[in-house]
């Protein structure tokens, strides 16, 4: 005559310790392709996960017979641009990092937008062109006068516009005194298909190395994850035995319910005698004069 309820419990328990156990590895295992929070090139570690937005880049307005037209751009440089649902009219297509929004000066009004065109940003295969990857890459740049830190360059692809390729390349440079992350990069130039973007910010500044102590923090936090599961597994299925076994009911479930009933003084005792023998007063039969 074997009690459902056990079972069940034993089941659970496997079961939220399996899945603690995966996702406290799964969690350090998983290969991250690019991830804004966790950039390196040449040993240098950058997270630019505060700036994982759309910025709005506003270009200057020109001359392109017969009327005036200024290029906007949206860039987002830690994943596609999300578009709100019913704005699709107003974005890219979807998976558009960085966007070109052509508008056009008709009169005096305000520019039209005529255009919204791809710089970066992944794409599936269409008519004639095969599907395109933004394949994010960072690269260090050349050194800047005054500038303590190296900037480094992070190259977007896979756009599209007229059948040329287009791509975009900011310059990240680490300026400790530029902490908004509500700052845009400014437009520094496009041309044969690269656009170029300058990024001032306290983000762009290599992250200190605490790798050591993230690590042992870690591997304390899996030994508290595995140390916790088997105390739990011991306290069901040594509840269970006793059930099953004896019929225990109540305080009577827990197991080895006399040990660890006896166990704070055990331990009292323990550190006692090791204090004891420490202060070199072991020979004196265990007793302390007041
Ligand atoms: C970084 O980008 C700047 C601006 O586009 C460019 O002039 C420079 O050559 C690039 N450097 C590297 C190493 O890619």
């Amino acid at each position: 005559m074997i009690n459902p309820l056990p079972r069940t419990a034993i089941v659970a328990t496997l079961a939220i310790i399996s899945a603690l156990l995966t996702s406290s590895v799964s969690a350090q295992d998983t290969p991250t392709p690019y991830d804004c929070a966790k950039l390196s090139v040449s040993g240098n570690s950058y997270d630019i996960s505060a700036l994982k937005k759309s910025y709005l880049v506003k270009g200057e307005p020109k001359t392109e017979h017969p009327y005036k037209v200024r290029y906007d751009y949206s860039v987002n440089p830690c994943q596609a641009i999300t578009v709100p649902d019913g704005e699709s009219k107003l974005h890219c297509l979807p998976g558009t990092w960085v966007c070109r929004d052509k508008k056009v000066f008709f009169d005096e009004s305000d520019p039209k937008t005529v255009s919204l065109q791809p710089i970066a940003g992944t794409a599936p295969a269409a008519e004639n062109v095969p599907a395109r990857e933004v394949a994010p890459l960072i690269a260090l740049a050349d050194k800047i006068e005054n500038v303590a830190e190296v900037p480094w360059n992070l190259t977007l692809k896979g756009g599209l516009i007229d059948g040329q390729d287009q791509s975009a390349v900011i310059t990240f440079i680490c300026d400790t005194a530029a902490t908004d992350d509500n700052v845009a990069p400014t437009l520094t130039g496009s041309q044969n298909g690269v656009t170029t973007f300058q990024w001032k910010s306290k983000s762009a500044c290599a992250v200190q190395s605490k790798l050591p102590v993230q690590e042992s923090m870690s591997g304390f936090s899996v030994f508290l994850t595995v140390f916790f599961s088997f105390a739990f597994i011991y306290l069901v299925l040594g509840a269970v035995y006793n059930h099953q076994v004896y019929g225990a009911k109540g305080f009577d479930l827990i197991p080895h319910k006399d040990f660890w009933r006896d166990f704070p003084s055990l331990v009292v005792d323990v550190v006692h005698h090791v204090w004891d023998s420490v202060t070199g007063r072991a020979r004196g039969g265990g007793y302390v004069s007041v």
